[in-house]
């Protein structure tokens, strides 16, 4: 099973991007964790524009969503909300109405901050934002709090507890996704 992973961080030094490459290092057999790269090369979205002939970095992130059998999301939390790049690759991905790239897309939210609440607000707009953009969202939240300390200099995890979470997030995320996947 390939299940994407985006981060809502364009940070080299990102600990949402940390965290998603940690999860994949901990995924359960069988499930190909891949990092989506392409949130910072998206054009604003502009309904002129997706109404004409498609940019080719839509398109990509269009055919690179829509193929996955599930998407993780971790996204930092700007100024009480979804960072505004998250928000509008989510934009894209939601149209064409109803054979939109998200349309049943099984999808899991994870969240960090140097904080003490873990970009919770963020983490919740983004599963508000997926649901209406037409994803089933899965999973219990897990906001990650002050994640600097639980990350070494080169971003690995030295957290074993947040380690075993993040597979079980992965684990139900590819259970729920399992019956609608494509065999690979
Ligand atoms: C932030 N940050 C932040 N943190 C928070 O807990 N609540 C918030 O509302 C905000 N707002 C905010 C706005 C902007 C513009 C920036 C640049 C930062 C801090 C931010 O969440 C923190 O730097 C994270 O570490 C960023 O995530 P990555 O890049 O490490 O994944």
């Amino acid at each position: 099973m390939r299940i994407l992973a985006v981060s809502g961080s364009l940070r080299r030094a990102s600990y949402n991007t940390a965290l998603l490459r940690a999860a994949g290092e901990a995924a359960p057999e069988g499930v190909d964790l891949v990092l989506w790269e392409g949130l910072g090369d998206l054009p604003l979205y502009d309904q002129d524009v997706d109404a004409g002939d498609l940019p080719a970095e839509v398109a990509r992130l269009r055919k690179d969503w829509g193929r996955a059998d599930a998407i993780l999301f971790a996204t930092p939390e700007y100024n009480g909300s979804v960072p505004g790049g998250l928000k509008n690759a989510v934009d894209w991905a939601s149209r064409p109405r109803f054979e939109a790239p998200l349309t049943n897309k099984t999808v899991a939210v994870i969240s960090a901050s140097e904080g003490q609440f873990g970009a919770m607000w963020a983490q919740a707009d983004l599963r508000k934002v997926l649901g209406i953009a037409g994803a089933r969202v899965v999973g219990d939240e897990l906001p990650v709090p002050h994640v600097h300390k639980k990350l070494d200099s080169e971003g690995r995890l030295l957290d074993e507890e947040l380690l075993e979470r993040l597979r079980l997030v992965l684990e139900n995320l590819a259970r729920e996704a399992a019956p609608l996947a494509v065999a690979v």
